[in-house]
């Protein structure tokens, strides 16, 4: 099985940013800690991050036919983006939203969430620990 990991803007600045929110650990230590459980449970991952709305909608685009499963925190394009739902959709790719804050509890604006709609679960709050279940999802529930 072979998942991709994407993450949106602001993700790569983790550690940095608002660590009352979103942690101390940085971005690398976020991408070594999907690999080790990957290679522990056996699958192929791959990372990508951007800040760039487009650059997600293309990551997704070309996860067609190469992955059988996505897991993605799209960061503040959760919140607006139609363009990244869509790409979700078109592909039909088992696809999880994570969120490392419990967006639940946060601003009015973040509860809503227009990539859900095509999402096959929503993890929100379990910090960088949430990517690893949403990689544990993928595996029982869709892989081979
Ligand atoms: C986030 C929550 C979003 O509302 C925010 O814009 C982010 C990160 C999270 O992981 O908790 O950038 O997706």
């Amino acid at each position: 099985m072979k998942i991709l990991v994407i993450n949106g803007p602001n993700i790569n600045l983790l550690g940095l940013r608002e660590p009352q929110i979103y942690g101390k650990e940085d971005y690398n230590f976020l991408c070594e800690s999907i690999t080790d459980f990957a290679n522990k449970k056996g699958i192929e991952v791959e990372n990508y991050q951007s800040n760039h709305e487009g650059d997600l909608v293309d990551a997704i685009q070309n996860a067609y036919n190469k992955f059988d499963g996505i897991v993605i925190n799209p960061a503040a394009y959760t919140h607006t983006s139609v363009a990244i739902l869509d790409a979700v959709k078109a592909v039909g790719i088992p696809t999880v939203e994570v969120h490392i804050s419990d967006v639940s509890k946060r601003e009015d604006f973040r509860q809503v969430s227009f990539i859900r709609l095509a999402c096959v679960k929503t993890i929100s709050g379990h910090g960088i620990k949430g990517y690893l279940e949403a990689i544990d999802y993928l595996i029982e529930n869709y892989g081979k």
